[in-house]
C-alpha cells in the first residue's frame, strides 16, 4: 500500500490548492468571510461540537445531518438561537455535501460512520474533524491518511487533549528527560459502565432512519437487541469499539505521545471479558446486550518501549495498585489517565487539563494545569483550515489512525481469545512469558482481585486469553495470524463501502 512522506503530501496538497482541482471548496476564505461548517451526529458530543464552531467568529454552521429527526430539529432549534438562523437540516450526509457554502464537516455519529464521512468529505472537497477513534477499524484509519494526503484536506483528530497546554507541558518534561529515562506507560480507563440492559428484540424509535444509522455497518436482525438506541452501540462491536477504543484513545494517544512513539506496536496479546453483571442481578441466566469487554488488559511492545491499557468497567473503589492510588486517588471515582514511568519519577495525566509529575515516592515535583482544551483543539483546526497549514494540525489523520489503531489491535486479541476461557494460573503461565516493560503478573493479579472484590466467580465465568499477535507497521497485517486479518477491515454494505487507502 504506498504511502505519502510528509514532502509528497505538501506537494499533493499544494497542486491540489493551485490547481483548485477536482476539489470544490477549498480554502482559506477571504477574512471577512466565515467558514461554513456542517455537523453530522448531534446527540451528545454534537453539542460541544456546536459550542466550538458557534464560539470561533471565523466560522459559522450552516447545515447539520442527523438520522433522528426529532435530534435534529432539538439542535436546529438551539443553532438558530445562538446564531439567529436556523441551518439547513439533512437526514443524509451525502445531501449535505452536495450543499453550497459548507467548507467542513465535522463528525460526532457513532464510530462505524466515522471513516466513511471523512473519506466523503473529503473527496467532496471539505476539510474534516472526526471524533475519536476516527476508525471502526484499521483499514479505515489507513483511508483516511491517505484521504487527506491525496484531496489536500485539513484533518482533525477529536483527540482534544493534544491541544492541552497542561498535556503538552506534561509530554514536554518527559522529552526533557525530567522523569529521567521513561519507556513505559500505562494507559487506565477505570470507568465504571453499568449493564447497558438485556440482550433482546427491542423496536426501533419511529424518529430514526435505521438504514441510514447503520450505512456501512450490515442490517441486523434482529434491528436492535440493546434496550437504548443512542449511545449504548458503543458496546456492540458491529458499531462501537468498547472502553477500549471509547475512552481509550485519549489515552492510547497521550501515551504514544509521551513515549515518541510514532508507529503501530510489533506485538499485542490481550486478557479480559464482559463481566459481572450476573452476579449484579443475581441471575445466572442474565445476558448484557453488550459484547465488548468491560474488562481488558492489553499489552504492547514498541520494541524498547511499551504500553499496557487496562479498561475496568465494574466497581473501581479497590485493588488499583500503589501507583495509581496515589497517583488518582483511591476510593471510587473514575481513574482515568496515562501514568508515564521513569528512572527518576513519573508523570500522570490526570485530566485533560491536569497533569503531575512525582518522584520515586510518588511526592508531588510539578504541576501542569491549562483550561479550554476542548476550544483549543476546534479552534488549533479552523486556524489550519484557514492557513491551510497541514503540519499545524495538533492531531491529523496519521495521529489519529495510530492511537485508534491502539485500541483496535488490542480488541482484535481480545476477540479472537473470546471463547478460549482460561484460568489465572493459565494466563499468568501465558502472560509472564510476553515480553513488557510491566510487571505483567502483577497487573494481572490486581485484576483478579478487582473482578473478586465485584463478586465475579472466575470459575463459572472466567477470563479470556487472546493470542499473541505479530503486526507488521508497514503493511499494517498481522504476520502470524489470519484470523486475525479477517478482522482489520469489515464487510462494506453496498452504498456504503470504506475504500482501501490507495483507491480513495
Ligand atoms: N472527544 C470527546 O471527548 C468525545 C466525548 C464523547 C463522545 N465522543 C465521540 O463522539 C461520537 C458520538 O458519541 P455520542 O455519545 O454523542 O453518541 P450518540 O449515540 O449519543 O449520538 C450520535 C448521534 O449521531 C447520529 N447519527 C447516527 N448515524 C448518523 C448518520 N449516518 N448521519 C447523521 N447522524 C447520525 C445519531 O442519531 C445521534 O444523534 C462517538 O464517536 C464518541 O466516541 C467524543
Amino acid at each position: 500500500m504506498p504511502k505519502l512522506n510528509r514532502r509528497q503530501f505538501s506537494s499533493i496538497a499544494a497542486t491540489s490548492l493551485m490547481a483548485g482541482s477536482a476539489v470544490k471548496n477549498t480554502q482559506a476564505q477571504s477574512p471577512n468571510e466565515q467558514l461554513g461548517v456542517c455537523i453530522a451526529g448531534l446527540n451528545g458530543r454534537g453539542g460541544e461540537h456546536i459550542r466550538g464552531f458557534d464560539k470561533d467568529p471565523r466560522t459559522t454552521i450552516r447545515a447539520i445531518v442527523d438520522i433522528d429527526e426529532e435530534v435534529g430539529n432539538r439542535r436546529a432549534d438551539q443553532i438558530a438561537k445562538l446564531q439567529g438562523k436556523r441551518p439547513e437540516l439533512f437526514t443524509d450526509v451525502r445531501r449535505a455535501l452536495d450543499t453550497d457554502g459548507v467548507d467542513i464537516l465535522s463528525v460526532a455519529t457513532p464510530n462505524h460512520w466515522h471513516a466513511l464521512m471523512g473519506v466523503w468529505a473529503m473527496q467532496a472537497g471539505k476539510d474534516v474533524y472526526v471524533e475519536k477513534p476516527i476508525s471502526h477499524n484499521i483499514h479505515e484509519g489507513r483511508a483516511l491518511v491517505e484521504a487527506a494526503a491525496r484531496y489536500g484536506r485539513m484533518f482533525q483528530t477529536g483527540t482534544q487533549c493534544r491541544s492541552s497546554q497542561a498535556v503538552k507541558d506534561a509530554m514536554q518534561h518527559i522529552a526533557d528527560g525530567g522523569i529521567g529515562e521513561c519507556n513505559f506507560a500505562r494507559g487506565l480507563c477505570y470507568k465504571r459502565r453499568k449493564s447497558i440492559g438485556a440482550l433482546g428484540n427491542y423496536d426501533i424509535p419511529g424518529n430514526v432512519n435505521f438504514d441510514l444509522w447503520s450505512g456501512p455497518a450490515s442490517l441486523t436482525d434482529p434491528k436492535l437487541t440493546r434496550q437504548r438506541f443512542h449511545y449504548d452501540w458503543h458496546w456492540q462491536r458491529h458499531y462501537g469499539n468498547g472502553d477500549l477504543g471509547n475512552q481509550g484513545p485519549h489515552q492510547t494517544d497521550v501515551a504514544r505521545w509521551g513515549l515518541g512513539v510514532n508507529r503501530h506496536p510489533n506485538s499485542i496479546i490481550s486478557y479480559g471479558g464482559r463481566l459481572g453483571y450476573k452476579a449484579e442481578r443475581k441471575d445466572e441466566s442474565y445476558v448484557d446486550a453488550g459484547d465488548t469487554a468491560n474488562t481488558e488488559v492489553s499489552i504492547y511492545d514498541y520494541g524498547d518501549k511499551c504500553i499496557v491499557f487496562e479498561t475496568r468497567g465494574l466497581d473501581i473503589s479497590t485493588s488499583s495498585g500503589k501507583e495509581v492510588e496515589a497517583m488518582f486517588g483511591s476510593g471510587g471515582g473514575n481513574k482515568i489517565g496515562v501514568i508515564f514511568y521513569g528512572s527518576e519519577g513519573y508523570v500522570a495525566q490526570v485530566r485533560y487539563d491536569y497533569c503531575k509529575a512525582f518522584d520515586k515516592d510518588f511526592n508531588t515535583v510539578k504541576e501542569f494545569k491549562s483550561g479550554g482544551v476542548g476550544d483549543a483543539h476546534f479552534a488549533n483546526f479552523i486556524d489550519a483550515c484557514i492557513t491551510r497549514e497541514y503540519g499545524s494540525l495538533n492531531a491529523d489523520a496519521m495521529t489519529g489512525h495510530l492511537s485508534a489503531g491502539v485500541s483496535h489491535l488490542g480488541n482484535i486479541s481480545y476477540y479472537l481469545g473470546e471463547q478460549n476461557h482460561a484460568s489465572t494460573e493459565e494466563i499468568e503461565s501465558a502472560i509472564s512469558k510476553v515480553k513488557s516493560l510491566d510487571n505483567n503478573v502483577v497487573t494481572l493479579q490486581r485484576t483478579v482481585e478487582h473482578l473478586r472484590a465485584n463478586r465475579v466467580d472466575l470459575d463459572k465465568t472466567p477470563l479470556s486469553l487472546g493470542p499473541m499477535l505479530q503486526f507488521d507497521n508497514e503493511t499494517e497485517k498481522f504476520t502470524n495470524n489470519d484470523a486475525a486479518n479477517e478482522l482489520l477491515a469489515r464487510d462494506y454494505r453496498d452504498g456504503f463501502v470504506v475504500p482501501a487507502g490507495d483507491k480513495v
